[in-house]
């Protein structure tokens, strides 16, 4: 670890959140006195819980933090993103420098606080907003400031990770590894952030700024989950020797925007992504000139996301702020990305709504009166599977890209109106 230098006091820490990476970070810091850094006040919201420190270490105020000019940094770990962007926000108009590691916050309000640190001077970081340990937003943002990056993709949730690797261990089905999942605590009492894919949306919406230049609203990026994944679809994958992973796929386009999407995939032997299971995640990243990059880690828990957050410390002490260099200064959203079509395997689409998403050059498929597993591969527009996301998840249906992607055949998207008046 970084030494201060020995006439330097240590670096004066205020902490807004106490739970699971608040308490992970401290232990390490505890651990780690030779970091140089002192957690010199603690922000926390319920007065009557019972906390591993004593009673007096704890106040209930945050704001109490932001205007305590003798502490150096800021790290905010709270669980409620409207509140954590109301602290942010706060901390960078007054200049000050700041460490969060809220996705979500993140996500959605990333104009405004780019904007904010632009106009105050202040600084924020969120290493651990995205694959807890592993360091791909600096990574991107430093080492790859000026070389263009061809593709990032991975697995950028473990929770959902974990249930697709626990279904095909034990050939269990979706509700009964999700239990699981929940019961070791790698999933949440409401699973569907992470197994409807919205996590890594966010994940994905952050390095999409720093790796193509993209100032993205969440909700234009499409995102598919696990919720409708059953063993059927784990056994079809594995019968072709690949295996069932959430990918989140980013990919920048030569002339300006970017393709960005997440959902299932069958992934081969040969990817990386193939080996990374349970609550681990994994990024690729691919290079025009340094070629294929990848990383293997913890996406979450106390010591891992602890350790994000104290590299972003130590960076914000040494001066460091991210370059956002391929992000345009002056005209922040680059042209639209255009449509695609991506391979996919449908499982249990209703009749109406596989003709609405216009599923075309179907290569394989298998539907039998009487047999309730029915599926088609073929090719489906992205903005298609995009407009028609909720009906999928609500009419029970499963998605997986197959990997193969080709430019739109030009003809207008079918609609649902005119697809359930011809049925
Ligand atoms: N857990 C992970 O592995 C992980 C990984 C990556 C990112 N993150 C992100 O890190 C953040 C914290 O997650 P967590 O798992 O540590 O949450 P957590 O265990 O639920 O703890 C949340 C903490 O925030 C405090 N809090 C809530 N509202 C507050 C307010 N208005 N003022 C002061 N304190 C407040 C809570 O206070 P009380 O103690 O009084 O309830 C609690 O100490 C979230 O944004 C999460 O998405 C978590």
């Amino acid at each position: 670890m970084s030494k201060p230098s020995p006439t330097n006091a240590p670096t004066r820490v205020g902490l807004i959140g106490f739970g699971c990476v608040g308490q992970g970070l401290y232990d390490i810091l505890q651990r780690h006195p030779e970091a140089g850094f002192t957690v010199a006040r603690i922000a926390v919201k319920n007065p009557t819980k019972l906390r591993p420190l004593p009673a007096e270490r704890f106040e209930f105020h945050a704001d109490d933090l932001l205007n305590d000019p003798t502490l150096d940094l800021l790290v905010e770990v709270i669980d409620d993103a409207d509140e954590a962007f109301r602290l942010v926000s706060q901390a960078l108009r007054q200049g000050r420098r700041v460490v969060t590691a809220n996705k979500a916050m993140v996500a959605r309000h990333l104009p405004e606080l780019i904007a904010l640190q632009r106009a105050f001077g202040g600084v924020l970081l969120y290493e651990a907003a995205v694959c807890g340990s592993i360091p791909v937003i600096r990574t991107i943002d430093s080492y790859f400031a000026q070389e263009p990056l061809v593709q990032v993709s991975g697995i950028f949730n473990g929770s959902s990770n974990y249930v697709l690797t626990r279904m095909r261990e034990d050939h269990s089905d979706y509700a009964e590894a999700l239990a699981e999942a929940q019961a070791q605590g790698f999933a949440e009492t409401d699973p569907t952030l992470d197994m409807a894919a919205f996590d890594p949306r966010s994940k994905a919406v952050i390095l999409a700024a720093h790796a193509c230049g993209l100032l993205l609203d969440p909700d234009d990026v499409l995102n598919l989950g696990i919720e409708n994944v059953s063993a059927a679809d784990i056994r079809y994958a594995a019968e072709r020797g690949q295996k069932l992973k959430v990918v989140a796929s980013l990919q920048p386009l030569p002339g300006g925007g970017a393709t960005v999407y997440v959902t299932p995939q069958l992934v081969d032997a040969d990817s990386p992504l193939y080996a990374v299971e349970r609550e681990f995640n994994g990024v690729v990243v691919e290079a025009e000139f340094a070629g294929q990059h990848f990383w293997r880690g913890r996406g979450a828990g106390g010591h891992p996301t602890g350790s994000a957050v104290l590299a972003d410390l130590v960076a914000l002490r040494h001066g460091f702020r991210y370059a956002y260099a391929k992000l345009p200064l002056e005209a922040p959203q680059a042209a639209e990305a255009p449509d695609l079509e991506l391979e996919v395997y449908l499982r249990s689409a209703p009749a109406e709504l596989r003709r609405a998403l216009g599923l075309t050059d179907v290569s394989e498929q298998l539907s039998a009166p009487g047999f309730t597993y029915d599926y088609a591969v073929g090719y489906v527009r992205l903005g298609q599977l995009h407009r028609y996301r909720d009906a999928l998840r609500a009419g029970g249906t499963f998605v997986a890209r197959t990997g193969r992607v080709r430019p739109v055949v030009a003809q207008p998207a079918p609609q649902l109106e005119t697809a359930l008046a011809a049925s």
